[in-house]
Parts: C-alpha cells; sequence; structure tokens
C-alpha cells in the first residue's frame, strides 16, 4: 500500500485541489474508453468539495457521461430526510451536472435496513469489477472521518468491523442509534484509490495518532483501512493537522 498525505491551509483550497484531480481522474478514464467507479460519502469535508464540482469549470467540463456514482454508506431515511447523504449529494452536486440518472446509484435509505444492505451489496456485485477476490474493486472511494475515528458507518469496537464476507451491512449509530447501510472493510481495502477528506480541529487529536502512528494498533476504524493493491490518500487541511508542516 502506498500512502500520500496532503496538506491545504483550509477547506476551500482542500476542496479546489479536490476538484482537480477528479476532472483529472474522469478524463484519464474517458479517454480509455472506461468509466471512473466511485464510492462517496457523507460529512460536510465531502460536501465543500462537491460544491466545487458543481460549479463552472468543472460542471461543463468533467465527463459526467462516464462517472458513476455509489455511496459508502447511506443513514436509513427517505431520500427527502435531511440527513441523507443522498439528499445532500443531490443539493450540492447532482442537481447541478448533466450526470446521467443510470449513472448514480443510490442507497435506498427508506427500504428495511437488512434488506436493503442486501439488496445495494447485489447492485455493487453486479455493476463493479471485482478485483478477483469477490469483493468489488471501486476507482475511487472518498472517505470522511468522525472526531471518534469512525469511517463511511463503521464504528468503533462495533461487530460490523469484523465482517469479512458481505460487501455491505447494518450499522448503528452508537449515540443516536440511527441505522446506516455501510460498505465493509473487504471493499474499502479493495479500492484502487481510497481518500480520506478531513478538515477541522475537531479532527486534530484522532487525526494526530493515525497519522503519526503509521504500524501502531489504533482502536479507529479510519486507521484500520488498507487498500493492499490502491493508493491511501490524505486530504486534510491545517486545522486538522496543524503539527505539520505540508
Ligand atoms: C456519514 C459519513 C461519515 C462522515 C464522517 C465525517 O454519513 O456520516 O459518511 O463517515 O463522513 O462522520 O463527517 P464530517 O466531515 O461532517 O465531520
Amino acid at each position: 500500500m502506498k500512502r500520500e498525505i496532503y496538506k491545504f491551509p483550509g477547506i476551500t483550497e482542500l476542496a479546489a485541489q479536490l476538484a482537480a484531480d477528479f476532472k483529472a481522474a474522469a478524463e484519464e478514464k474517458a479517454a480509455a474508453g472506461e468509466r471512473l467507479i466511485v464510492a462517496l460519502s457523507g460529512g460536510h469535508t465531502p460536501k465543500s468539495f462537491f460544491e466545487v464540482l458543481a460549479e463552472p469549470p468543472y460542471r461543463d467540463s468533467v465527463p459526467w457521461d462516464n462517472v458513476i456514482f455509489f455511496w459508502g454508506d447511506e443513514r436509513c431515511v427517505p431520500p427527502d430526510n435531511d440527513e441523507s447523504n443522498f439528499k445532500m449529494t443531490n443539493l450540492a452536486l447532482l442537481s447541478h451536472i448533466p450526470i446521467p440518472e443510470p449513472n448514480v446509484h443510490r442507497v435506498l435509505g427508506e427500504n428495511p435496513p437488512e434488506e436493503e444492505a442486501e439488496r445495494y451489496a447485489e447492485v455493487i456485485k453486479n455493476f463493479v469489477p471485482s478485483a478477483g477476490n469477490g469483493f468489488p474493486r471501486f476507482d475511487w472511494i472518498f472517505l470522511g472521518m468522525g472526531d471518534d475515528g469512525h469511517t463511511a458507518s463503521l464504528f468503533p469496537g462495533a461487530p460490523t468491523l469484523k465482517e469479512r464476507e458481505k460487501i455491505c451491512v447494518v450499522a448503528t449509530h452508537p449515540q443516536t442509534g440511527q441505522k446506516r447501510v455501510s460498505v465493509t472493510f473487504p471493499v474499502l481495502d479493495n479500492g484502487a484509490r481510497v481518500s480520506f477528506l478531513v478538515a477541522g480541529a475537531d479532527k486534530e487529536p484522532v487525526l494526530r495518532q493515525i497519522l503519526e502512528g503509521e504500524g501502531q494498533q489504533l482502536p479507529y476504524p479510519s486507521s484500520m483501512v488498507n487498500p493492499v493493491d490502491g493508493v491511501l490518500e490524505w486530504y486534510v487541511d491545517s486545522a486538522a493537522a496543524p503539527w505539520r508542516s505540508a
């Protein structure tokens, strides 16, 4: 696994660079006659990135026909609920760009959670090429990190962290009890490119341990992501990583 850390002054610069990187990745795939298959995340850092993509020049120049969106996790609520990751993405990005509707594969948060975890796993399995180990290989997985170190909806100490067979699981938010559908570690670890987007001072204590404690066993799901045949990237801002020079 290759690990890269990119630090930016703030979330604005982080989102701007990520949008440029996203366009480059989509163009590279389009030039090869392929599609860029992406797993999106919820959270305020991804939202800033989506808002940049929704504006010119990206809105009009990314080859959207070649981009396919899935979600790494979703809250089990209807798509018009303010808690829905799809709703956030739709308002921030999808409703502004010319992406064909069949390219967008949302988790049906309105369905019964267990049923939906199985259904969505099938959708992923049927669409995303496998890495030869039975698990899908997304071209690019975007992840946020909670201040407790969770990522996607994989929470510290949860039984779902041990899942090694399924593509999707039902997770329960430890404080609110909200049900969520989340992809599992084998899916995250199969990604060709896996990028954490982390901004804000509340992330600093956990982020410092993860970035400085390489090789150490930490209790944070975000520290357990290990894309063996891929690249792991950390896009961080200076509030989240004040101790790093660059
Ligand atoms: C979700 C997530 C979650 C999120 C982090 C970071 O649906 O809540 O996908 O993993 O990305 O909690 O969120 P913030 O960027 O808002 O801190």
